[in-house]
């Protein structure tokens, strides 16, 4: 009797099971059309390729790249299916077809999980996103960021605003005989950006607690977006942003543009923002976003750059050189009002290689798009609407048929050498994909790469330095989520801080 019953309910939940299946199947997870790129199974259907990607983080599409070895392919996840793109001249085809491949789109579906601003908030970052009705919100917010960030004298400002707070924390340094180095850069980086952004009443400025609260709350990002129950499955992440939220609320409730003395970038932000309706807390709650865009992808950035050169004598040695040669190996202060500051990129080639050869090396986070309406991509691939296209950097970034045989080295003098044989350098720019592209370029590029810069040759100026323990290795990044492109260090470096003894 009790057998027949185990066998009648085993046959029943079999039943269920198979007809789950097939429902979710057929009704949720769009047909694999014949026009679209190849799919590239998992022997765990639906989920199989969210474990991937929560055990390797990115570094999943280059596992899976590097065995189907295709230009674009699909990946099934859930009810969603993934374009994931990895050929440069398919990416450049992503680029040209913005307007239905859209960013705004994937960022807005994303952003009320990523600062937790309110519904009515939400309406108006909403309305008119790609711009179908002339300019809305997002499109206002993304054209004056681009033009307070542009080479110019906002961003000079910007970049000597942040210079002048760099003294103090060089000096502390100089008192220091052993520092953790990325512990150190995360605070010295935090409070001189956000003080060249937000000005004087910079809310970190007024609680440094703010620093920890910051990178809790991106640690927690992947939880906070996934939005089931965050104050329960992501407690510290959650506190965080409400902590950094109210911050903003009250740097907000008391902004002045004119006398606030912050940034071009943040006046912009803040008018645009008042005049479309939104309250404090909630220009609030997207600052806390904001700051992602500011610290998260640029302190690591900062902290690989001075490792590898630190790293290596000869490159130190040559940067040394072409710094004084520009007079630019000297204090924040005097590099600030060097009229080559804007140009460091130009007159520092090798530094300016160095760093875009950090990027390439270190920048392994993932471009994503949205698809608006059918598009036939390059005219032979089908991506259907409301699917996510994804454009990995670290699988670009490690094509040796664009970087050649080397393309696991890093190569301080890389970009130099492609500088000279226009070909390769051309076909190389299209697979470099550190800050995106398309319509959506990052806008702060020229600031990082002159901040980067400008706090390397402070940096090399004064300082040597040297592990505590044994030889300089470049640490293992560790991905804390899915919003950041460069990921911090696995493991801090404890460095011997050293004065040189011809600065
Ligand atoms: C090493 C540092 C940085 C990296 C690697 C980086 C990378 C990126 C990437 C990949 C995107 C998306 C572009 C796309 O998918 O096409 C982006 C967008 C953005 N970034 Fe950056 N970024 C960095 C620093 C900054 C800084 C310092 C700021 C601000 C001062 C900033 C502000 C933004 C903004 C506002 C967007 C959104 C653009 C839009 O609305 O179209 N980023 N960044």
């Amino acid at each position: 009797m009790e057998t027949s019953l185990n066998t009648s309910l085993l046959l029943i939940l079999a039943i269920v099971s198979a007809t789950t299946w097939y429902a979710l199947d057929y009704f949720y997870v769009p047909k694999q059309l014949p026009n679209e790129p190849p799919l590239v199974g998992h022997h765990i259907p639906y989920i199989g390729h969210i474990i991937g990607l929560l055990r390797h983080g990115t570094r999943y599409y280059q596992i899976i790249s590097a065995n189907c070895n295709l230009p674009i392919y699909t990946l099934k996840m859930l009810n969603m299916k993934a374009y994931v793109v990895t050929s440069p001249a398919l990416v450049s085809a992503v680029n040209r077809n913005s307007k239905n491949i859209a960013f705004n789109p994937f960022i807005a579906k994303l952003g009320k999980r990523t600062t937790g601003h309110d519904e009515a908030t939400s309406q108006i970052v909403q309305h008119n996103l790609n711009g179908e009705n002339g300019p809305g919100y997002v499109i206002q917010l993304h054209d004056d960021t681009v033009a307070s960030l542009a080479p110019g004298k906002s961003l000079e400002n910007m970049t000597q605003a942040m210079l002048k707070q760099v003294s103090p924390y060089l000096d502390a340094l100089a008192n220091d005989a052993e520092v953790n180095l990325f512990e150190w850069t995360r605070n010295m980086v935090t409070m001189c950006s956000t003080r060249a952004v937000y000005g004087p009443n910079n809310p970190f400025n007024r609680d440094r607690t703010l620093i920890t609260s910051f990178w809790e709350y991106d640690h927690d990002l992947n939880l906070l977006i996934a939005d089931i129950a965050p104050s329960i499955l992501a407690p510290k992440g959650y506190r965080a942003r409400n902590k950094l939220a109210r911050a903003f609320q009250e740097y907000f409730e008391n902004y002045d543009p004119i006398r606030s003395q912050s940034s071009a970038m943040t006046q912009a932000r803040y008018t645009n923002a008042t005049r479309q309706g939104i309250t404090p807390l909630n220009q609030a709650r997207l600052e806390v976003g904001t700051l992602i865009g500011i610290l998260a992808n640029t302190i690591p950035s900062i902290f690989y750059l001075l490792v590898h050169i630190y790293h290596d004598p000869a490159l130190i040695s040559d940067i040394r050189k072409e710094l004084a040669s520009q007079g630019l190996l000297s204090t924040p202060e005097e590099i600030a009002q060097n009229p080559k500051l804007l140009s460091m990129p130009e007159s520092c080639p090798l530094l300016h290689s160095t760093w875009q050869e950090l990027l390439r090396v270190h920048a392994l986070g993932i471009s994503a798009r949205l698809v608006l309406e059918d598009v036939m991509l390059d005219d032979r691939f089908l991506l259907q609407k409301g699917m996510i296209v994804q454009m990995p950097m670290a699988v670009m970034h490690s094509d040796s048929t664009a970087w050649g045989e080397d393309v696991t080295e890093f190569q301080p003098r890389r970009f130099l050498k492609q500088k000279n044989s226009s070909n390769t350098y051309k076909k190389n720019l299209t697979a470099y994909r550190p800050f995106g592209g398309g319509a959506s370029l990052c806008p702060g590029r020229h600031f990082v790469t002159l901040e980067t810069m400008a706090l390397a040759a402070c940096m090399v100026s004064r300082f040597d330095l040297s592990p505590v323990k044994g030889q300089w290795t470049i640490p293992r990044q560790q991905q804390e989520s899915f919003a950041t492109n460069v990921f911090p260090p696995a493991k801090d470096i404890r460095v011997k801080v050293t004065l040189r003894e011809n600065p």
